[in-house]
């Protein structure tokens, strides 16, 4: 016999994988077994997940490294296009998405979405007072980031003239500052911050065009990943951690009412 038993084992396994069409996604107890837990984000969506300098941080970045103090676990982050984020779930490549995902419907076919961890919605952002309402966008362009809930949302606006959209919402932003479009569609809490960080950029804060739920994910079915985070979340929402963290960052609490 040319294999150990075991090696033969682990080919086999591997040929199962293979067979199932990639890796599987690992069970909270490997997880726990492994000490550390694989987290991406995107890092470009101040001030939820940014960098600042080579570190990242934010509102996002601190929540989940208190749910995973409390599940017992060391983080080991990843940084990605906004893109790349789910699909990675799906091929095994981190264990949990962080990065203000809101929850619809077409996304949970494809993973896992736990308890929100703060609600809010879009807003319309733009340089022209008379620019406010959804109304008001019609015959006008819009920058949105691909592949976000602001993106479809406004393209089911009638009348809009144009969407336009950028790999990254600070480009979506900087098409509004530079005059290419006449509004910019995003985050309430990311628009309020980019107000205060750019006064004599002349934007304004319109009003919602939709409310969403923002949640962390996890691959498809990967119920105990999911349920240690759900436990974990409301660990923090219940002793004042995540209210800590909400007031630090926004000076507001924001988790969903
Ligand atoms: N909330 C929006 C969505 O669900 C935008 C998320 C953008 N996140 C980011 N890290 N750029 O699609």
């Amino acid at each position: 016999m040319m294999f150990k038993r075991s090696s033969l084992k682990w080919l086999l396994a591997a040929a199962a994988a293979l067979m199932l069409g990639g890796a599987q996604a690992r069970p909270f107890d490997e997880i726990k077994k492994d000490g550390k837990i694989i987290i991406a984000t995107e890092g470009q969506f101040a001030p939820f997940n940014y960098f600042q300098g080579t570190k990242l941080t934010g509102f996002e970045v601190d929540v989940a490294e208190a749910m995973a103090a409390k599940m017992g676990l060391k983080v080991e982050w990843k940084a990605l296009g906004f893109d790349a984020l789910l699909a990675g779930l799906r091929q095994d490549r981190w264990d949990m998405v962080i990065a203000s995902h809101g929850i619809t419907e077409e996304r949970a076919k494809a993973v896992t979405f736990t308890e929100p961890h703060y609600c809010s919605g879009g807003v319309i952002v733009a340089k022209d007072a008379a620019i406010k309402t959804a109304k008001d966008l019609a015959g006008k362009v819009v920058s949105v980031q691909t592949g976000t809930t602001y993106l479809e949302n406004v393209k089911k606006l009638a009348g809009v003239k144009e969407v336009k959209n950028f790999p990254q919402d600070t480009d979506a932003r900087g098409a509004l500052l530079t005059g290419r479009v006449d509004a910019w569609v995003t985050d309430r809490f990311v628009a309020k911050q980019a107000l205060e960080a750019n006064p004599s950029g002349g934007m304004r804060m319109g009003d919602f065009v939709f409310v969403e739920r923002i949640a962390s994910a996890v691959a498809k079915g990967n119920s105990s990943l999911a349920g240690e985070i759900n436990k974990a979340l409301a660990a923090i929402l219940a002793d004042g951690t995540h209210a800590g963290l909400s007031k630090k960052w926004f000076n507001e609490d924001i988790r969903c009412k």
